[in-house]
């Protein structure tokens, strides 16, 4: 649960906080692969880290928010907030072209970094300006859920394939064969090492095998960089067409209907996701 904030320095900010259910380790993905993100030339708001002192809120009227501030003081993160900028929903997705290349190097990235979380379901892209004359661009957030084999360092594959079949920018034909050829020169030790350099030592004590922080960043050097060299194993490339995608929707929808009971029957099928999404249209053909 993120909270936008006002800091000291008059920013506003959207701030995750360290202590958050999902923990220190969806903040240490946000800053490296956020950081990446810029270094290889994609739209990432600027990142702070903002000291938090949880009387600030103190009139917050729920116990479960006032408990995450209460176990947030000290170093949070904040991202720059754009102010009025549009989730790239499917209805927006409709109005808004996305080109070939921009397509494959967000992907790209989404599979070198083993991002989870950029699907039809929740695209964790945003669309800004969205008013003046700059036109709007595609700006990248919530990072949180990349990084996955920072769960489990030992069992990780740097050659491990990704799954990209529902992925937010599969319709729009991504050439991930020439971001790769673009991208992953430039993705070098020296650049992984100044992106995990960002990250602060506070949030790499605790990682169990590890005896410093400079030992985990170097795991995470060591797993990119061996990532990177082994982008033929993993480069997303054949993405299934809206037909393909709409079929396979309908058999899941068909299967979960069967195992429900009668009284059930009529629930809309939103296979756990929020029904943020009415108009599946753009995805699904
Ligand atoms: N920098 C930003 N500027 C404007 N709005 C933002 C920004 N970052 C996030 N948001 C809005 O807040 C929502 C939640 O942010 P984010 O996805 O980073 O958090 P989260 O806790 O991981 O949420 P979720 O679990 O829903 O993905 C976004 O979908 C977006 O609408
Ligand atoms: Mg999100």
């Amino acid at each position: 649960m993120p909270g936008v904030v006002e800091a000291d320095d008059l920013g506003t900010y959207v701030v995750k906080f360290t202590g958050s259910a999902q923990g220190r380790k969806a903040l240490v993905a946000e800053v490296i692969v956020g950081e990446l993100a810029r270094a290889l030339g994609l739209r990432f708001p600027e990142l702070v880290l903002v000291h938090f002192d949880p009387a600030i809120a103190d009139s917050e009227p729920h116990q479960e928010v006032r408990d995450l501030h209460g176990a947030s003081a000290g170093l949070n993160l904040g991202m720059d907030f754009l102010p009025g900028a549009k989730d790239f929903t499917p209805q927006v997705a409709k109005r808004f072209p996305v080109d070939a290349l921009e397509a494959g190097r967000i992907v790209w990235l989404d599979a070198l970094t083993v991002n989870v979380d950029r699907t039809v379901h929740s695209s964790n892209l945003m669309v800004w300006p969205t008013f003046g004359t700059a036109p709007p661009q595609l700006w990248l957030i919530d990072h949180g859920a990349a990084l996955v084999f920072h769960h489990r360092w030992d069992a990780s594959d740097p050659a491990k394939a990704y799954d990209f079949r529902h992925h937010a920018l599969g319709h729009y034909t991504p050439d991930t064969r020439a971001a790769d050829a673009e991208l992953a020169p430039r993705v070098t030790r020296e650049l992984l090492r100044e992106v995990t350099a960002a990250v602060p030592d506070a949030w790499l004590t605790v990682e169990e095998g590890f005896a410093t922080p400079d030992e985990v960043r170097t795991a995470y050097v060591d797993y990119l960089h061996a990532r990177v060299a082994a982008s033929a194993a993993w480069l997303p490339t054949d993405f299934p067409t809206r037909e393909e995608l709409a079929a396979e929707e309908e058999q899941r929808a068909a299967r979960t209907q069967q195992g429900r009971p009668n009284w059930l029957k009529r629930v809309p099928d939103l296979h756990g996701k929020p029904a943020a999404e009415q108009d599946w249209s753009v995805h699904l053909g």
